[in-house]
């Protein structure tokens, strides 16, 4: 039997990824969570004719705890979105809090989850998140996850655009760092395909990847951040790791772990200085299997991406572990 959860379940990306989910056929149960409408939202789900049996939960009579009881995968896009002119950090005063009270929740009743976090600034909350893991003696490196998927989806879209790839999907193209800006670094010399971008297509490349969301904030125009797009994206990274639980091998996608605690992190560490990074994680049963190194071999253009992505990363990796320390 596989529970998944989802918290946040009622928002903008939490409606069509519970969608996306309920559709999967590796999950039992799917408990929808959230501080308002999740009832609505389980009962129009429930009446899909898919085998997960749908259930809502609200804060009232302890509801986070019967939603996340004995879970054995919880995704978490709870929290307020971005607005035109904000950075994800801005979002860190009302987010850090509410992750930090999910995570609190799935210590004590689902201590053996999967989690996949995507509330923003997810280069900070992945830090709350083990901090708190940490301090109830419950964290597995292995089962903690940043969700940077949206920026490898992004980063497949527009190179297919520019290299004429009919399916942006085929490729596979590491990018790495965390998520907000400068500290997304797509390594374009990495292309699956082989494809080789023209020299003077990369700088707007690089930028339009690192700042694809600001692309959707504005579109949005103040009705919020990327959504459908982010519920196929955390669709897609819970999906492999709910197969690689259930055994498929060779299940590879970039997500930012910390490092020091999954094999073939150490070294990543050691080079770059900071303990969370998104870095290609190959899947397995118990979660991370190992991570492969992907600044070998890097061009001197990426080298320069990186070095500016680390700099960003130490400060907000800083931030969250602060914050879990010392809460308001
Ligand atoms: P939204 O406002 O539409 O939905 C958020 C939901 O979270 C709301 O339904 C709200 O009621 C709920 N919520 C608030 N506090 C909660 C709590 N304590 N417990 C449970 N649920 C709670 O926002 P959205 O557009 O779905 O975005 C959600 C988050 O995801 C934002 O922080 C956004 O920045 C982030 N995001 C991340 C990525 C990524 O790539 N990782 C991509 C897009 C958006
Ligand atoms: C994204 O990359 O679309 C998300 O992180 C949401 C945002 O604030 O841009």
């Amino acid at each position: 039997m596989v529970k998944a959860v989802v918290a946040g379940a009622a928002g903008g990306i939490g409606q069509p990824l519970s969608l996306l989910l309920k559709l999967n056929p590796l999950i039992d149960e799917l408990a929808l969570y959230d501080v308002v409408n999740t009832p609505g939202v389980a009962t129009d789900l429930s009446h899909i004719s898919t085998t997960a049996k749908v259930t809502g939960y609200l804060p009232k009579d302890e509801g986070g705890k019967a939603a996340f009881k004995d879970a054995d995968i919880i995704v978490i896009p709870a929290g307020v979105p971005r607005k035109p002119g904000m950075t994800r950090d801005d979002l860190f005063n009302i987010n850090a809090g509410i992750v930090k009270g999910l995570i609190e929740i799935a210590a004590e009743v689902a201590p053996k989850a999967f989690i996949l976090v995507i509330s923003n600034p997810v280069n900070s909350t992945v830090a709350i998140a083990a901090e708190v893991l940490k301090a109830k003696g419950v964290f597995d490196p292995k089962k903690l996850f940043g969700v940077t998927t949206l920026d490898i989806v992004r980063a497949e879209t527009f190179v297919a655009e520019i290299v004429g790839e009919k399916k942006g999907e085929d490729l596979t193209i590491p990018v790495i760092g965390g998520h907000s800006g400068e500290t997304i670094v797509p390594i374009f010399s990495q292309i699956s395909s082989g494809a080789k971008i023209p020299d003077d297509k990369y700088d707007a490349l690089v930028n339009r990847v690192q700042f694809g969301g600001d692309e959707v904030v504005k579109a949005k125009d103040g009705a919020g951040s990327a959504t459908l797009s982010m519920a196929y994206a955390g669709y897609r990274f819970a999906e492999k790791v709910l197969k690689a639980a259930k055994g498929e091998k060779g299940l590879v996608e970039p997500s930012y772990v910390y490092l020091p605690g999954v094999p073939g992190g150490e070294a990543i560490a050691k080079e770059t200085g900071v303990d969370f990074f998104s870095v290609p994680v190959e899947l397995g049963v118990n979660g991370v299997e190992k991570v492969t190194n992907p600044l070998t071999g890097i061009s001197e253009k990426e080298k320069a991406l990186v070095e500016v992505a680390i700099k960003g990363l130490k400060t907000n990796i800083e931030k969250g572990v602060h914050f879990a320390h010392n809460p308001p």
